[in-house]
């Protein structure tokens, strides 16, 4: 293999040299439990303090508004599941079709146990409907909302700030998923009033394992985790030092580096865009275009599978990931991509690339030799084509 070029960085980043730097002493001679009496315990207890004040300074909250989490997937089910919790089964549940499914499988489950739960729908490019959203709050007592801040598999933006106007316009209680924002776009819970707020450490240069839940203080939910008294009651279980250190360190990287960094995404992914749109026939890109993930590009190729791509570019050292997920055996297409109303013939083709700051121009040269040909060898392969009768699509 020539190279490997690692466009995958929604699903997962490198851990920054930074970080595995700062992590090692807890790894070593500062194993100490921080809720310890003891002097050894009192001094691993500072670095936790210390990194949630980092953190807490990531999204200008105040330190006492965070709480470390195992993963973003525990952060969304604490929010969700523990507001629903806590205002009880009368609680209206209201969140997007286009969701992660650590949010969507939450909001399943409290249909399920007697909650009225909304999936509000998306247009053609993953937006929401805010007049929507304004209708399903009308006359509600004590809702919970949970949307994304952004959409992980076409980096569409939703109008976070517009959602937690009119949430708190309705007395309702808002969470977002800001997995896919952190470190991409600022975040600032002071000026977009959000009661809750997820993210995760891998998907910005900390290693996986370690999840941040933002709780506005006030905010009402009841604890997922029971047991000790640790983040102040509101999750039980020993802090995880190493890597609530680590995410600090990320938190740190983030902020100072996000406006040039931005910039140099979007300008790779731009070029990316434009090299496949002028390389290939009977392409679309998915998602809000004018609303978008600087790292995110998502397209369709009609006539051909997504999978078939990923597979093929990944023989050739390129790593990115399908709109799509492989579910018992049969290849569904990803939810979001139909929830836009994508046509079939381009549906099943979408494949996501996700760019992280370690791109370079040369890897996208090299994508941009490599894939044209994939992308002809396999429409050439494909029973399906502009010519064919639309009636035999299924
Ligand atoms: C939008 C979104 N939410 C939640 C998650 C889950 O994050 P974690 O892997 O930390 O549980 C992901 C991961 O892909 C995601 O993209």
């Amino acid at each position: 293999m020539e190279r490997i070029v690692y466009l995958d960085n929604n699903a997962t980043t490198r851990v920054a040299p930074e970080v595995r730097d700062v992590m090692s002493p807890f790894f070593g001679e500062l194993y100490g439990n921080p809720s310890s009496m003891h002097v050894f315990g009192g001094q691993v207890a500072k670095y936790v303090a210390r990194a949630r004040e980092e953190v807490a300074a990531f999204i200008n909250a105040s330190p006492e508004e965070i709480i470390f989490t195992s993963c973003a997937t525990e952060s969304d089910n604490t929010a969700i599941r523990g507001a629903a919790e806590f205002f009880g089964r009368e609680t209206k549940v209201i969140t997007t079709a286009v969701e992660h499914p650590a949010v969507l499988q939450p909001c399943r489950r409290l249909k399920a146990q007697g909650h009225n739960v909304v999936e509000l729908p998306v247009d053609s490019v993953g937006q929401i409907d805010l007049d929507r959203l304004r209708e399903e709050l009308k006359g509600t007592k004590n809702a919970v909302v949970s949307i994304m801040w952004a959409n992980n598999e076409t980096g569409t933006v939703f109008p976070i700030e517009k959602v937690a106007e009119i949430c708190r316009e309705a007395g309702a209680t808002f969470h977002t998923d800001a997995v896919q924002v952190a470190g991409k776009i600022p975040v600032d819970v002071k000026k977009v009033p959000v009661d809750m707020l997820s993210m995760s450490g891998h998907k910005f240069h900390a290693p996986k394992g370690i999840g941040i839940l933002y709780a506005r203080k006030g905010a009402r939910f009841k604890p997922f985790m029971l047991g000790g008294h640790q983040e102040n009651g509101r999750r039980a279980g020993t802090e995880n030092v190493p890597y609530i250190v680590g995410l600090a360190k990320a938190c740190e990287l983030a902020r100072t580096g996000m406006a040039s960094e931005a910039e140099k995404l979007t300008a790779l992914r731009d070029r990316l865009e434009a090299g496949i749109l002028a390389a290939c026939p009977n392409v679309r890109v998915n998602g809000d275009r004018s609303n978008r993930l600087p790292n995110t590009l998502n397209i369709s190729f009609e006539y051909i599978e997504g999978e078939a791509i990923a597979y093929h570019l990944s023989d050739l050292g390129i790593c990115i990931s399908t709109g799509s997920a492989c579910a018992s055996g049969s290849l569904d297409p990803s939810h979001v991509i139909r929830a836009m109303g994508v046509p079939f013939i381009a549906v099943h083709g979408s494949v996501r690339f996700s760019l992280s700051r370690y791109n370079t121009d040369e890897d996208i040269d090299y994508v941009l030799e490599k894939l044209p040909p994939v992308i002809k060898n396999l429409r050439d392969l494909s029973p399906f084509g502009p010519d064919s009768d639309p009636t035999t699509f299924k």
